[in-house]
């Protein structure tokens, strides 16, 4: 029976987190597969030797790099992030094949990993973007307002965030990551008066409590990033954002790490965020806050990862697949 165990998707947030995208080297795709084989054994290498660290790792895979890697179908969600452009604001799409999101109760142990992994994939892939984030205290964000609040709890988190064996049998236990990575104009922010700080999120900075419905600005982040579905069901998905920053620089960042059990949910939010909802009706905080990176990752289950599928592995899909690419020429390099 296939391993339907997920990834460490769901571990709490943590003090530490690392970040780290990587792109796949040409002609590296057998050895970057024969990696990630290996990465639960590097987690588990760098993590017993501190236990109460607890460590965690969870790989991303990009549209792209699940062609080149495993010529199997996509998942049913997966595909290149889509970038947006509102008539203020836009979300870029940059490269990325890989994703790490790397967690521990303390950076050493988060970046004790980075090195062994990146070092494993040294010459296969190379990382076109790494942000240390840190917990900032209350949970807040660098804009001084606490992040994480509304994540689901429970049985609710597993619901939003890992696929459902009935919605996409082949892919169960996996999930879905969008990320971005966003930095603050905080001179600007900050001259802002703290009562419409609270309008442009939608809740209060001090004590953190939602504003009612008929005092929240339609343009605030929280009103346009809740989703309800036809039966007034909330849409739910898990957030992991983390701050970071280098103060010589000035440089204020948040990134935003979002996991959902399909993306289409995660694209409606950003989609009323930078386009509107309705339309031209965009998220305040984009008057602050700048998207520099975007990208889309399938998070297969552990059991997918520990023993990757090799290329066309023996289905009539990957037939299929391997049909298109000839059609458009790809493939066969030894002619
Ligand atoms: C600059 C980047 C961002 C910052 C600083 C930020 C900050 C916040 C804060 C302070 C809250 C309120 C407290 C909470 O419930 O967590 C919040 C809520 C939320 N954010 Fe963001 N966020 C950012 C980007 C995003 C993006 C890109 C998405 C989705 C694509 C998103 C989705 C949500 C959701 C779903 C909520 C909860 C809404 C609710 O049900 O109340 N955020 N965010």
């Amino acid at each position: 029976m296939k391993d339907v165990e997920p990834q460490a998707v769901l571990s709490p947030i943590t003090e530490a987190a690392i970040l780290l995208t990587l792109v796949v080297e040409p002609g590296a795709e057998d050895e970057v597969r024969g990696a990630l084989s290996e990465m639960s054994g590097l987690k588990r290498s760098v993590g017993f030797r501190l236990p109460e660290g607890e460590l965690t790792c969870v790989v991303g895979i990009g549209a792209d790099a699940w062609d080149r890697l495993f010529r199997l179908p996509h998942p049913a969600g997966l595909h290149p992030f889509r970038a947006l452009a509102g008539a203020q604001h836009h979300a870029p799409a940059t490269p990325g094949d890989l994703f790490f999101h790397l967690r521990a109760h303390r950076l050493d142990l988060c970046f004790e990993l980075a090195q062994r992994l990146t070092e494993r994939l040294a010459g296969h892939a190379r990382v076109v973007d790494e942000v240390h984030g840190f917990r900032s205290f209350d949970e807040r964000d660098l804009l001084g307002f606490v992040d994480g609040t509304e994540n689901p709890e429970g049985a609710s988190a597993s619901t939003a965030v890992l696929i459902d064996a009935e919605d996409e049998p082949a892919n169960a236990g996996g999930s879905y990551v969008v990320v971005q990575k966003y930095v603050h104009d905080l001179g600007a922010w900050d001259a802002l008066p703290v009562e419409q700080q609270e309008r442009a999120i939608g809740r209060t900075k001090l004590s953190d409590i939602e504003m009612p419905d008929d005092v929240k600005p339609p343009n605030s982040h929280v009103a346009l990033n809740t989703i309800v579905d036809d039966d007034g069901n909330e849409r739910q998905i898990m957030r992991y954002n983390m701050p970071f920053g280098a103060v010589g620089t000035r440089e204020f960042g948040t990134y935003f790490i979002g996991y959902a059990a399909t993306p289409d949910v995660i694209e409606r939010m950003l989609s009323n965020m930078f386009i509107g909802n309705p339309p031209g009706t965009y998220d305040r905080i984009l008057d602050f806050s700048t998207a520099l990176t975007g990208n889309l990752f399938f998070v297969p289950t552990i059991g997918f990862l520990d023993d990757p599928p090799e290329p066309g592995a023996g289905s009539s899909q990957s037939a299929a697949v391997a049909e298109h690419d000839e059609s458009l020429g790809i493939g066969n390099l030894d002619g």
